[in-house]
């Protein structure tokens, strides 16, 4: 740990979904120790509940807290939102860390792709409700919890991949989910910078393959399911996976970097779907109109 970082998160609000467990909890624990209030937003409050004593336990810190969000619907996403803005009077990181596999075709509370809400329109919408406390207590950070695995998508963003019409396939469902991660990064990034606002920066990253949980609560079955079995022996802890989400949310180094895509704490190169500027504007009016469609309202930002 960079001990000349540790004063720059001191009292200051860090927000992360999934901290419950994996690289979620350890990127926590670690925010913790640099003297941050740092608020779990978790689905399972029994299980965030747990982890926050244990940070505490481990850490010393008073100051970690439960908010109860399930990212599969827009409702809770905005009850939650609710929540934290009641509750903290800045935010000045917001990591959006949850996400998932699921080898089956499901659906989310909205009627949405389970993969697609999870691992994008919840948090694109959570960052939506929450992006004028951050605004307001900037310098801020977001930070969006991509993978190596954007490389993989093939689809079109098209309603068939999200409604569930075409034929379903978990990889490709989780890879388009993870370009979303970049295009949602690289799309917000253009959005402040239109408003000349750079001091609040957007980044996403790649963790590293992880021996976490993902994938091993029964969600992931199949080939597939015995695939990220075989493989846990090589990968590296939550503990080395949650390294590069620290060092965004944390180090004086990437001050005032925007619009990133991290690897082991260094820029990494994005595929070239990931780069495209008109893609990433489709994919983001998308999203509106699907919040939009089922009821919710955004923001203006
Ligand atoms: N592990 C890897 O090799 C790897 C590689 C590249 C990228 N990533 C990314 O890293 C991030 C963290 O994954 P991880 O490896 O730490 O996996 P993990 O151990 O399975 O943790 C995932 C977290 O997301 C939460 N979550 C799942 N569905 C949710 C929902 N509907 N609402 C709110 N929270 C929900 C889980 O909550 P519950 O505990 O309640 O299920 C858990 O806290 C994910 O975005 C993943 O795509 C992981």
């Amino acid at each position: 740990m960079e001990m000349q970082n540790q004063p720059l998160l001191k009292g200051k609000t860090v927000v992360i979904t999934g901290a419950n467990t994996g690289i979620g909890k350890e990127t926590s624990l670690e925010i913790a120790k640099m003297g941050a209030t740092v608020v779990l937003a978790c689905r399972n409050v029994d299980k965030a509940a747990k982890a926050a004593k244990e940070i505490k336990d481990t850490t010393g810190s008073t100051k970690v807290e439960v908010v109860q969000i399930d990212l599969s619907d827009l409702a809770s996403v905005k009850k939650a939102s609710l929540e934290i803005l009641d509750k903290y009077a800045s935010i000045e990181v917001l990591i959006n860390n949850a996400g998932g596999i699921w080898s089956t075709f499901q659906k989310s509370a909205q009627g949405f792709e389970l993969t697609f809400a999870v691992n994008h329109l919840g948090p694109f919408y959570l960052t939506n409700l929450l992006i004028e406390r951050v605004i307001s207590s900037r310098p801020a950070r977001i930070i969006n919890v991509s993978s190596i695995a954007h490389r993989g998508a093939r689809k079109n963003w098209s309603r068939n991949l999200i409604d569930g019409s075409g034929r379903f396939a978990s990889s490709q469902a989780y890879a388009m989910s993870k370009l979303a991660n970049i295009h949602f990064t690289r799309a917000l990034v253009k959005r402040l910078s239109s408003k000349d606002i750079t001091d609040v920066t957007v980044n996403a990253l790649h963790p590293g393959p992880v021996r976490s949980g993902f994938g091993m609560d029964g969600d992931l079955k199949g080939l597939i399911g015995l695939g990220n079995k075989l493989i846990r022996p090589f990968e590296i802890s939550a503990a080395a996976g949650a390294r590069t989400s620290i060092y965004l949310a944390s180090s004086q180094e990437v001050e005032g970097e925007t619009g990133g895509y991290y690897a082991h704490k260094k820029l990494s190169p994005v595929s070239s779907r990931a780069s495209n500027e008109h893609e990433s504007e489709e994919l983001w009016k998308l999203s509106e109109e699907l919040i939009r469609e089922s009821g919710f309202e955004l923001s203006e930002f």
